[in-house]
């Protein structure tokens, strides 16, 4: 009994925001953590996080591109956000003769500030609870319509909290019209590729400059010539004046998507089936893409943004899979839900019921996750403007491969009752999935007419259209079901009622969110302490002319060589430097990516990009010991646009502290 108590309470302490730095916070409640925050060293109020009364720091952030978080940082519109971000606006723009992902860009004058066909931005105006609204009968549909009829430019949505529990009104203002203004060059903004992605120590100054127009009265209007920078309620004060390990962070942006309630099974599915098949696919689809790179220059800049693509997902997974095992937190969660089952009236009979419900949907679940990996991961046709390119025949074999790969894991990995009629067929037919693939490939690369392809494109469409209806809904986030959804609700409701002395936050899903934290290292291994900040030293000592991902530009080098950091450089044991990333213990998850980072004054003093490879199962477990977030020191970012940029006039519009 002793025993199992002490189980119970250790799994508690795992799962549940005890203490420390677990949580995601909606920012029109955050009066509710304001005092915890305070006693940990804020030294603000709710009022200035959220205020729909007064300009406050909301404010001052706005999703960017619907997937990223940016902040403003000047009276007249300038913007940062993440190299990573802006990547697509600046790929763009890039030109063999204006090669701006290589070089960089610095627009000299609002002038030469470059327009982004289908970039936008969005400030959150205000967020209300509408669970009562919606109960009264009122629909979400008439609700949304309602609020943007509010104002020009607005766009609303309801998103669920606590799997429906409660339902936010969310109104957004969006801005169509934002201008391209700086990005270094990709050997900064991109600094350690694929290599150094998710992991610390980190030399990445992954940050771009944009600005948002408006009409000459402050408001949303599409792109002209004639709109004028925006002038924002509320922008950031930068800080220069540095940090020590233990001062108060928070991050403030839009967190996209965590499942920190889910069952036990679900958790043992992630770990032990969906990631594992989902990465050992791509293992084979990044061997094909690497070795193509390898045998070819044209190649590797072809599959460039592609190999990235698959391999931050890949990366995380793997990431994940480590941390949910080293945190057994399937047996945490079992433990929780023993404990549940005892405590509330309700607890036995309700696991039970979601139990059976994770049992009938897991395989087509699975299904549905190998069909998107696989199948649904290849091109139905190869578009004219891709044919026209000079490096499409080279591609003809990598392409090739990828069929026969993906064809293959599909048929090995998708249950057999959930494959496509015609891939059956076909791959029956030809003798093999592989076999079949070719035929399949042959018939897309020839362009013209591709009746193979469009039967198994449709094929793969009615199938997952089926499992949609089978889990009773279309609307995905992760594991779920309709059934299940509303069962949930009533779960995440129960534990709530039954253990009411903890605090529970929502999960991430695209909502503003305030976390909160300290500026941390943490210990990597036995006797192994990462300290929580990097330098210039770092970078000129990870250098390397050969190595693409780490060859720095030539003007880094004279710097580090003659030390003419200016007001950049800091003193870090005993040696002049450059500060370039920090760690700190708040709770992230994607789509913070551009998230300011702010001090206990509020002011801003990096930009978040990433976490580290142990913290990626921060999306199911929180642990507090090991989860760190990445940032950009906001003194890396100014030293570059000043002195490799040569843009110090950027600077002159904001608040430098
Ligand atoms: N890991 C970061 C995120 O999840 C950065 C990704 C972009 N960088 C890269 N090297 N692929 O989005
Ligand atoms: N790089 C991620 C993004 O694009 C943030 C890293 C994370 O998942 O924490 O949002």
């Amino acid at each position: 009994m002793k025993k199992q108590t002490l189980l119970t309470l250790f799994a508690l302490l795992c799962l549940w925001p005890a203490a420390a730095d677990e949580g995601m916070w909606l920012p029109s409640l955050i009066s509710a953590r304001i005092d915890d925050m305070r006693a940990k060293g804020f030294r603000l109020t709710a009022e200035e996080i959220y205020s729909i009364n007064r300009a406050s720091m909301k404010d001052a952030v706005v999703l960017f591109d619907g997937g990223c978080t940016g902040e403003l940082v000047s009276a007249e519109g300038l913007l940062l956000t993440n190299h990573h971000c802006g990547y697509d606006a600046i790929q763009r723009h890039s030109t063999v003769e204006h090669d701006y992902l290589t070089h960089g860009f610095w627009a000299r004058s609002r002038a030469e500030e470059l327009p982004n066909k289908g970039l936008n931005v969005r400030f959150l105006v205000r967020m209300e609870e509408v669970t009562d609204r919606i109960a009264a009968g009122e629909t979400p549909e008439e609700i949304i319509a309602r609020a943007e009829a509010e104002g020009a430019g607005y766009k609303a949505s309801v998103e669920q909290m606590y799997y429906g529990d409660q339902q936010f009104l969310f109104i957004y203002e969006q801005f169509d019209d934002v201008r391209l203004v700086a990005a270094p060059p990709s050997s900064i903004g991109k600094f350690g590729g694929d290599t150094d992605n998710w992991i610390w120590p980190r030399h990445t100054g992954d940050f771009s400059i944009f600005r948002i127009y408006a009409s000459k009265e402050n408001k949303p209007a599409a792109y002209s010539p004639d709109n004028v920078p925006y002038r924002p309620k509320k922008h950031f004060t930068i800080s220069t004046r540095g940090f020590r390990e233990g001062d108060f962070t928070m991050i403030y942006g839009f967190p996209g998507n965590t499942q920190e309630y889910i069952l036990s099974d679900a958790a043992e599915y992630i770990a032990t089936q969906s990631d594992p098949a989902k990465i050992a696919i791509r293992d084979g689809r990044l061997d094909i893409i690497a070795r193509a790179q390898e045998s070819d220059p044209a190649l590797r800049i072809h599959y460039a943004a592609k190999h990235a693509a698959i391999a931050n997902a890949w990366k995380k997974w793997q990431g994940e899979v480590l941390g949910l095992n080293r945190m057994k937190t399937v047996a945490a969660k079992q433990e929780q839900e023993q404990a549940f089952a005892r405590e509330n009236p309700r607890g036995e009979e309700l696991l039970r019921e979601m139990k059976a419900e994770y049992a009938r949907i897991t395989t087509p679940y699975f299904a549905r996750e190998i069909t998107l990996e696989t199948l649904r991961a290849l091109p139905a046709k190869y578009s004219a403007e891709e044919r026209a390119e000079t490096v499409f025949p080279a591609r003809r074999e990598t392409e090739r491969a990828l069929f026969r790969w993906l064809f293959g894991e599909y048929a090995r990995r998708c249950p057999v009752q959930y494959q496509v009629p015609a891939f059956l067929d076909g791959a029956a037919a030809n003798g093999s999935p592989e076999a079949f693939a070719e035929k399949v490939f042959e018939e897309v690369w020839a362009g013209g007419e591709t009746p193979l392809a469009d039967s198994l494109r449709s094929g793969s469409k009615r199938m997952l259209d089926h499992i949609s209806w089978l889990l009773g809904t279309d609307r995905l986030r992760n594991l779920i079901s309709n059934r299940l959804n509303t069962l949930y609700r009533e779960y995440v409701h129960e534990l709530r009622e039954t253990w009411p002395e903890r605090p529970f936050y929502p999960d991430a899903n695209l909502t503003l969110r305030v976390a909160y934290g300290a500026i941390a290292g943490y210990e990597y291994a036995d006797g192994e302490y990462h300290k929580p900040q990097t330098t210039l030293d770092g970078i000129i000592a990870k250098d390397n002319p050969e190595i693409y991902d780490y060859d720095i530009p030539q003007s880094l080098r004279d710097l580090y060589a003659s030390k003419e950091y200016g007001r950049w450089g800091v003193e870090v044991d005993g040696r002049r430097t450059v500060p370039v990333c920090f760690l700190a213990s708040n709770h992230t998850t994607g789509g913070n990516s551009g998230s300011p980072v702010l001090n206990a004054d509020g002011e801003l003093i990096g930009i978040n990009f990433d976490r580290t490879w142990r913290s990626t199962m921060s999306d199911i477990a929180f642990d507090p010991a090991i989860c760190r977030n990445i940032a950009v020191d906001i003194r890396y970012v100014l030293f570059v646009v000043d002195r490799i940029g040569g843009a110090g006039y950027l600077l002159k519009e904001m608040r430098i502290k």
